[in-house]
């Protein structure tokens, strides 16, 4: 099956809110969990977060490792609101840091020590403008967790995925869920974008049936 693009920013309210009131505890805390297991030199990094949403994963992190700093960017305006109030209520403002902004025109003064994304790059167009931006936002050897779905082989194992995980979910969620689904990259199409960066020293794992994950450090 081809890929089937979906609108790249998720910034239409009632999207937002159904994205951000849904319960994405598992799969967050299994990023951090996976994000802490694979790096023991991040303790008082500052981490950049691309495409951050709602702000869930960085206010986990955070909470587990407080002498961090984060700084999640994200397009959507209303999301970035979101993230901003998650960090007000939990005090942690002084650590998480959010901006309004695309990651094609991200430049940081000083480059972070590692960077994370979770289920942005099927939203993106063009992948390997994705990758480029990991590459130069980040110090050398620095670490990289990126995980997001992977498309399935047709529309009705993409709906079966649905099913089986989102039974239960607002109709909205379900939507966007196989929208992404169709929008994802498969294992070796982000082989492939990995060596046409010069970055294949990184690793792409699948996980489970419906994610692929990329770790290691960037030279
Ligand atoms: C599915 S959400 C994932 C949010 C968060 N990482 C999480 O795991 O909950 C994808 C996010 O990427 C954002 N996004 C899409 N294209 C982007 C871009 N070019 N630059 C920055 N953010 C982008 C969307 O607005 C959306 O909030």
């Amino acid at each position: 099956m081809d890929r089937i693009l979906e609108p790249e920013v998720m910034d239409d309210p009632e999207q937002v809110l159904a994205y951000a009131q849904a319960n994405f505890e598992a799969e967050n805390q299994g990023f951090v969990d996976r994000f802490l297991e694979l790096y023991d030199d991040v303790d008082e990094a500052h981490i950049l977060d691309l495409g951050c949403g709602p702000g869930d994963i960085p206010l986990r992190l955070i909470r587990q490792r407080p002498a961090c700093r984060i700084t999640g960017i994200d397009a959507s305006a209303p999301m970035i609101d979101w993230a901003k109030r998650m960090a007000q209520e939990a005090g942690q403002q002084d650590r998480l840091t959010f901006l309004c902004q695309k990651f094609q025109d991200l430049s940081l003064d000083v480059p972070a020590d590692a960077v994370i994304s979770n289920s942005l790059v099927h939203h993106v167009p063009n992948p390997l403008r994705f990758w480029y931006a990991v590459k130069t936002s980040l110090k050398s050897g620095g670490p990289v967790l990126v995980m997001d779905l992977m498309r399935p082989e047709s529309e009705e194992a993409a709906r079966n995925l649905v099913e089986r995980y989102a039974s239960d979910a607002p109709a909205r969620l379900r939507q966007d869920f196989f929208n992404s689904l169709l929008a994802a990259f498969t294992e070796d199409e982000v082989a492939a974008q990995l060596a046409e960066l010069n970055l294949s020293r990184l690793m792409v794992d699948v996980p489970d049936d419906r994610h692929w994950v990329v770790y290691g450090r960037v030279y």
